[in-house]
C-alpha cells in the first residue's frame, strides 16, 4: 500500500484516484478548498478511507504524488510544494496546453515538454510524466474489448520510473518505458494526438491507443 497525494480533485484525478483506492492505496486529494462540496463528494465516491487536504499536508504525508492540475496552475502551485516532494516520486499527468480559436494545442514540447519544467518547478522530486496519454474515461476503466490499452512512462531516476510502473498496472493499463524525462516531448504530442481525434478527428473520447506486437 502507498500512500498517494492526487494534486488536482478533478476528473482525471478521481479516475485515478478510485482506481489508486481499488488497488489497496491509501488516497489523499490536495485540493485548494478541501470541504467543498464538490472535493468532498470526489472522497466519497473514491471510498476506501479517501481524503482530501490543502495541496501542502497532501504532498507533506504521501509517497507519491500524482499532479493533475490544469498546466495554467503549475507555476504557481508546484513551488511551494518542492520542499515536501523532495526525494519523492511526482508523476506529472498534465499537458502543457494553450486555448486556440481553433481548440486546445501545445504550449511547448520541441526543446521542452512540460514533464520537464515541471521537474524545474520541483527541482528535488524525481519526476515521472505518465497518465496524460489518454481521456479521463479511459482511466476509469482502461480496457478495451478485453485489451489492455497502453500508458506511456518516462522519467530520469530508474526507482521513481518502477513506482510508475507498477501504479500504471495498478489502474489496469499496459505500461511502457518510453525513456529519460525528455521523451516526454513525445508523449505530450501523443497526448495531443488523442485530443485532435477525439474533438475535432470525429472518434469522441471512449477509446484508447493500444500496442499491437508479432510473437
Ligand atoms: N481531462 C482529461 O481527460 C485529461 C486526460 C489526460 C491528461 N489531462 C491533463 O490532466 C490535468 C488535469 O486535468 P483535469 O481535467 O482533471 O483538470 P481540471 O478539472 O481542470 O482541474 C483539476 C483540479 O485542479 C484544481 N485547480 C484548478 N485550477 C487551479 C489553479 N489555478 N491553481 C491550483 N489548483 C487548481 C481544482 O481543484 P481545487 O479547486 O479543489 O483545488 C480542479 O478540480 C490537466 O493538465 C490536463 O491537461 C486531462
Amino acid at each position: 500500500m502507498t500512500d498517494i497525494a492526487i494534486l488536482g480533485p478533478g476528473p482525471v484525478g478521481e479516475a485515478l484516484g478510485g482506481r489508486f483506492a481499488a488497488a489497496g492505496h491509501r488516497v489523499i486529494y490536495g485540493s485548494r478548498d478541501p470541504g467543498a462540496e464538490a472535493v468532498r463528494a470526489v472522497v466519497a465516491r473514491t471510498g476506501d478511507g479517501a481524503r482530501a487536504a490543502a495541496p501542502i499536508a497532501a504532498a507533506q504525508a504521501c509517497e507519491v504524488a500524482v499532479i493533475a492540475l490544469p498546466w495554467g496552475a503549475v507555476e504557481t502551485a508546484l513551488p511551494p510544494l518542492a520542499e515536501a516532494l523532495a526525494g519523492k516520486t511526482v508523476i506529472d499527468a498534465t499537458n502543457p496546453l494553450r486555448a486556440t480559436p481553433a481548440g486546445p494545442e501545445l504550449s511547448m514540447g520541441f526543446d521542452v515538454s512540460g514533464g520537464e519544467r515541471v521537474q524545474a518547478l520541483l527541482p528535488g522530486a524525481r519526476v515521472v510524466k505518465a497518465f496524460n496519454t489518454t481521456g479521463w474515461g479511459g482511466m476509469v476503466d482502461p480496457v478495451f474489448e478485453g485489451r489492455r490499452s497502453v500508458m506511456f512512462h518516462c522519467g530520469d531516476d530508474a526507482a521513481a520510473c518502477e513506482t510508475a510502473r507498477g501504479l500504471i498496472e495498478d489502474v489496469g493499463f499496459e505500461a511502457v518505458h518510453a525513456g529519460p524525462l525528455s521523451a516526454a516531448r513525445l508523449t505530450e504530442a501523443h497526448a495531443m494526438l488523442w485530443i485532435h481525434l477525439a474533438y475535432r478527428g470525429g472518434q469522441g473520447r471512449d477509446w484508447a491507443f493500444g500496442l499491437l506486437r508479432r510473437g
